[in-house]
């Protein structure tokens, strides 16, 4: 018989990692609603224009990545490879935006891009991310970097920094690809196939390009920030006195350019020592609501890598404390129905096997199943109405009396 595996670039979050999962999530969403973000759960599936709309057509998301099909009724949709884009299009359609209103929103869910799947990059993967919609000062910006940075504390994460870089605003970031692709053109034959095609389509990706000499090729042109405007340049200054004073760890890095079309002006990146992955992403994109079709509104957001995240979490969980119902016979077992459901509303975990076996393959049950406890009733315990608690860690055992065993356990237990 053929067995069937996961598809190449997916995995299963199997039982004994959920636990860390949950907890992530759980912190992540606390830090978010402490500072006055609200949860959105937009659908995984959205029209595939959206993303080009956004993303960018030419992206390597978009162009490459992204996994687009039609429905039967040819339609055009993706799977979303992120959240930014379902989020302003939620936004713009379910007309929250009041003018001037802040609106703060967090998400978290999978997404799907068909990457090169390799340490810490997956096909599905899961992003927590945060959107803030109608901010349009540094400070902002300053509060996003921020609010990262206090996730990553809040999960014990040392040693990380985030590099950050401006883009400029739409006319600044055009001028600047111009300053590029000119600064460029004379290198061409220097460039891998793929950035002689950015050159012209993308330029400032060359910047992100995997091949070292077109990375070098491109950090021999102007910085950015030597092209900005009075205001742009304001804006990263008010922004970088932020996270200053917040005494948050940056470095300033020109060639960070990201690989999504809708950044302008702020970008940053948060890295952990010893690994070049970045954990979390964002940026500010002032057009893009506008561009989707709605209301004039400047925002800034970042996301995070869930899996990337997790595997550098430090985790000490609390296990919840756990029986394992060993009943002999059915007389034993129907009193067990009652026990296990007294356990459960104490906020113990109970569970039980209702096959017919002896102690020993109990004991071994109970053994496999984790449990730190196993209440052991067989006909003796019935006649003598007790019942007998064994510690399966030290292996101790006591008998308890039937009459107030729930106290005596709940005591027993703590
Ligand atoms: P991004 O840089 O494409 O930005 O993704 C953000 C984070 O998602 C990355 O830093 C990484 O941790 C994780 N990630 C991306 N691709 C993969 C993958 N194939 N496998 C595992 N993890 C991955 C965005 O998606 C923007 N929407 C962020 C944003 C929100 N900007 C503004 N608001």
């Amino acid at each position: 018989m053929d067995r069937y595996k996961k598809v190449r670039g997916m995995h299963d979050i199997l039982p004994g990692e959920t636990g860390k999962w949950q907890f992530t999530e759980a912190s992540l969403s606390d830090s978010a609603k402490l500072h006055g973000y609200s949860e959105i759960r937009p659908p995984v599936i959205e029209e595939r224009m959206l993303f080009e709309r956004s993303i960018g057509a030419s992206s390597d998301i978009v162009s490459k990545e992204i996994y687009a099909f039609q429905d039967r009724k040819g339609r055009n949709l993706a799977l979303r490879p992120e959240g930014t884009a379902s989020v302003v299009r939620a936004f713009i359609e379910s007309e929250t935006s009041v003018p001037g209103k802040i609106t703060r929103l967090y998400y978290c869910g999978p997404m799907f891009r068909y990457d090169r799947p390799q340490k810490g990059r997956y096909r599905q993967f899961y992003q927590f991310g945060v959107e803030l919609l109608g901010g349009k000062h540094p400070f902002f910006d300053g509060e996003a970097v921020a609010l990262l940075d206090f996730m990553v504390r809040k999960l014990n994460i040392t040693g990380y920094h985030f590099a950050i870089n401006t883009l400029g605003c739409q006319e600044c970031k055009s001028a600047y690809t111009d300053i590029v692709r000119n600064a460029l053109s004379a290198k061409e034959g220097t460039l891998c196939e793929d950035c002689r095609t950015r050159l012209h389509t993308s330029t400032l990706r060359i910047f992100d390009c995997k091949n070292m000499e077109c990375r070098e090729s491109a950090a021999s042109a102007p910085a950015v920030t030597e092209t900005l405007c009075g205001e742009c340049m304001d804006h990263f200054a008010e922004f970088e006195e932020y996270i200053k004073k917040a005494g948050i760890p940056y470095k300033k890095q020109t060639g960070l350019v990201r690989g999504l079309d809708y950044y302008t002006r702020t970008v940053f990146e948060l890295y952990v020592a010893g690994d070049d992955n970045a954990v979390a992403a964002g940026g500010r994109y002032d057009s893009l609501v506008r561009e989707l079709g709605g209301p004039d509104t400047p925002a800034v957001g970042f996301a995070l890598g869930m899996e990337r995240l997790i595997s550098i979490v430090n985790f000490n969980l609390k296990k919840i404390p756990s029986v394992y119902l060993a009943a002999m016979g059915k007389p034993a077992a129907l009193k067990g129905i009652s026990i296990v459901n007294a356990l459960r509303n104490e906020g113990i975990a109970a569970e039980t096997d209702y096959e017919d076996k002896g102690l020993k393959a109990h004991l071994k049950n109970a053994d496999r199943s984790g449990a730190q406890w196993c209440l052991i009733i067989g006909e003796r315990e019935l006649e003598k109405n007790e019942f007998i608690l064994k510690n399966m860690v030290t292996g101790e055992q006591e008998n308890l009396p039937e009459d107030g065993y729930l106290n005596r356990i709940k005591k027993a237990i703590q």
